[in-house]
């Protein structure tokens, strides 16, 4: 097996061997390309840039001979990926390299690839069976071009969307984002990732990115075990359950402890609770960071002995953590059997991946299996799937009987639509908003196209008083505005990594082009292109459409303009509620009963949408809630039931979404927490029972004790199209015990 050919080279290996299995490096040419766009000082800077002051290429290359570079990040082609390998075949014991890439939705790093809707997308098509598709697609073009694990799922939990990273999460709900998750995951690595088109996953960030204080990536998480334990680990323990094989500690600290030198994180929780039997990686420079940042660490060596006693197994990346691992044991302050279960996991992954016995990938496939028309398909339904209709005032969608289309905005014609995580793709592949209309709409239909620049924050006054004249001369004006995810964009990106937000408002001018546009009389439809909630109340009550694109992918443009025609029936829903305000945080839908108890005296206390919202072209009714029984014990489980119908002239999907609230608690709990949703296709006037089992396990929860179980009494159950009170009918469910 992996782990007995695992456990007989570990024997042959020396301290050097076994300290380079736990390193990894950053791939050549992506440092050649990242360092050609940074200024000597930034190069000099290297908490802004990381790569190895006082190590050119051929000391890599060396260091990978000798068998001191296990793993090697953002490898960027088959080619390098063979060359690479190659000279780790040259090294004493010919250990393969493992390759790893942030390939979070599609292997988007590589030019060339398919890129599939950005996971809050995914999460909002309510699409567990897309998400998977995707991720096999996904790992297929990530071997074909040498690369064997991908930094994702991210799992995180939001709940402050001033974080930059809102698009590459499932949102807010932990339910929504552990079904996501787990997709993600089977999808990548199909069971146990023996074969040569899978990849390994990894379960990321452990834990917390998602809810750093003030929004900003690596500031500081403080909650409760109880929260912890209820709301954030779900997702990472069901990741466990679903095989991932590696997680990646969070950049931030967890109650006062950096989760990279956390033992109760990375120990005593995920593998003596969990079970985990796979490797953690640390993310960039986040060891050193105990010393440097966090300060819980005097030096680098004790920084690298806290990660690795902490339950540390790979470091991202650099040769300091080997360094250190050498000095420790020289000073006997770590010894090198300390590593072996490391090490193992780690040679444990590469012989599943059956890199042994193939470590080289044909240099011939990725041109055919990269952006191959199967994949292409997967992402345009993704699409299709993932956009949210917001507001449809007077039924202004889908168009009809319009001759004249004024369409403008910044990302009207941008590749803003590919999201984070990606790096600039073929012109060809890619359909902007602007292409996709121009493709979908009807000759007879005139579409007058003003470019006012890529840029979300730079817009021209003369832009906006000419965007006003062609308005007026159009039937309808279609405004692409939100923000810019793009990762080659130093200047422009407003949403990403490393890109918090304190407002949450349209950036620069765009709602005033907004509103000199609206000012020419003639209905304006808003699409959104963003990786996080834009809270811009004037939108929501002055224009006569909203359409919640998100960052929709290689064939965004194909989609938005399919939906805006009714070609296709919109039926996403909101995977994370809007807040009024960047003021309104925490805004999220499964909050306590107190929360809003008071309100605001400035603004209203409301959310602008929320969470599990989307419209759809149809019209669904819910009729008949039903319950097999009103009362199961503590072990029982009961069904409840709702018929669905489309009471309108046209086909849709609907997701029918179940949420539940025990009514009386020791603890208090949330007004309502998603425990179910299925995703249904009605034809005209077609009606269907949609059933959902109900375990006593899903109701339970953490009590005072801190013991996990189901109090008796009586809980809600509530079915509809979105978590809000009008949207959904109740039954009762008694719990005896
Ligand atoms: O995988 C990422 C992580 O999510 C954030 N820091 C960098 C890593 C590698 O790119």
């Amino acid at each position: 097996s992996a782990e007995q050919r695992a456990a007989d080279l570990l024997e042959r290996m020396t301290l050097a061997e076994k300290a380079g299995q736990m390193s990894q490096f950053v791939g050549l040419k992506h440092i050649a390309e990242s360092e050609e766009k940074l200024s000597p000082e930034q190069l000099i800077n290297s908490d802004a840039h990381g790569f190895y002051p006082g190590l050119n290429n051929d000391d890599l290359i060396k260091m990978t001979e000798n068998g001191e570079i296990g793993s090697y990040l953002h490898v960027v082609d088959a080619q390098e990926a063979n060359q690479l390998q190659q000279y780790a075949m040259n090294s004493r014991l010919a250990i393969p390299l493992i390759i790893g890439i942030d390939a979070i939705h599609g292997n988007a790093l590589v030019s060339g690839a398919t890129v599939y809707p950005s996971p809050i997308s995914a999460a909002s098509s309510f699409n567990t069976k897309l998400v998977k598709k995707s991720s096999t697609e996904t790992a297929k073009e990530m071997r074909a071009n040498g690369s064997h694990w991908t930094f994702t799922p991210n799992i995180d939990i939001v709940r402050d969307p001033r974080w930059g990273r809102v698009g590459e999460t499932f949102g807010e709900d932990p339910y929504l984002v552990t079904k996501m998750g787990v997709a993600t995951i089977e999808g990548l690595q199909q069971d146990d990732f023996i074969g040569p088109e899978k990849v390994i996953a990894n379960a990321k960030h452990f834990v917390g990115g998602g809810d750093s204080i003030n929004g900003l990536n690596i500031a500081p998480l403080d909650v409760s075990e109880r929260t912890l334990r209820q709301d954030y680990f779900p997702p990472f323990k069901a990741a466990v359950d679903a095989g991932v094989f590696t997680f990646m500690a969070a950049h931030n600290e967890v109650n006062g402890q950096p989760s990279h030198g956390s033992k109760f994180l990375l120990n005593d929780v995920l593998r003596e609770e969990w079970k985990f039997s796979g490797f953690v990686v640390s993310d960039w420079l986040d060891v050193d960071r105990l010393h440097s940042l966090h300060r819980v660490a005097k030096n680098q060596n004790e920084a690298v002995k806290l990660s690795i006693e902490a339950g540390m197994d790979m470091n991202m990346h650099g040769p300091q953590f080997a360094k250190a691992i050498f000095e420790l044991v020289a000073d006997g302050r770590l010894t090198q059997e300390q590593l072996n279960d490391s090490v193992k996991a780690i040679l444990v992954a590469k012989f599943r991946l059956g890199l042994f016995e193939q470590p080289f990938v044909d240099e011939s496939l990725a041109e055919t299996v990269n952006f191959n028309p199967e994949h292409q398909k997967t992402s345009l339904a993704m699409a299709r799937d993932s956009i949210v209709l917001l507001k449809n005032d007077h039924n202004i969608l889908p168009l009809k009987n319009i001759k004249n289309i004024f369409v403008t905005g910044p990302n009207a014609n941008a590749h803003t639509i590919l999201g984070d995580w990606s790096l600039p793709q073929p012109e060809e592949n890619v359909t902007t908003i602007v292409e996709g209309l121009q493709q979908v709409s009807s000759k007879e239909v005139n579409i007058d196209y003003l470019d006012v620049g890529n840029q979300v924050k730079v817009l021209s006054e003369q832009h906006i008083s000419e965007a006003v004249k062609r308005a007026k001369t159009a039937d309808v004006s279609i405004v692409v505005v939100g923000e810019n995810p793009l990762r080659f964009d130093n200047e422009g990106k407003t949403s990403g990594e490393n890109v918090a937000r304190a407002e949450l408002d349209l950036y620069g001018k765009q709602l005033e082009l907004i509103q000199a546009i609206h000012s020419a009389g003639k209905p304006v439809i808003v699409v959104l292109i963003n990786g996080r909630p834009i809270s811009e109340p004037w939108l929501v009550e002055n224009v006569a459409a909203i359409i919640e694109a998100w960052e929709p992918g290689s064939f965004g443009g194909q989609a938005v303009a399919e939906i805006l025609y009714g070609k296709v029936n919109p039926s996403a829903k909101m995977p994370i509620s809007v807040p009024y305000s960047a003021g309104h945080i925490q805004s999220i839908y499964n909050h306590k009963p107190s929360t809003y108890f008071k309100s605001y005296v400035d603004l209203p206390t409301k959310n602008l949408f929320e969470f599990g919202f989307g419209l759809s072209y149809s019209s669904f009714e819910y009729s008949d809630i039903t319950l097999d029984k009103s009362s199961i014990d503590t072990s029982g489980q009961a069904k409840v039931s709702i018929t669905v119908t489309n009471t309108s002239k046209v086909a849709g999907d609907e997701v029918v979404q179940l949420y539940i609230n025990d009514n009386y608690s020791e603890v208090t709990r949330p007004v309502k927490e998603l425990k179910g949703f299925q995703r249904i296709s009605l034809a005209p006037q077609a009606s269907q029972k949609v059933s959902f089992t109900v375990t006593a396990e899903m109701l339970a929860y953490y009590n005072l004790a801190m013991e996990w179980g189901v109090e008796a009494g009586d809980f809600s159950l509530m079915l509809g199209s979105s978590s809000r009170d009008q949207d959904l009918q109740k039954i009762s469910l008694n719990v005896k015990k």
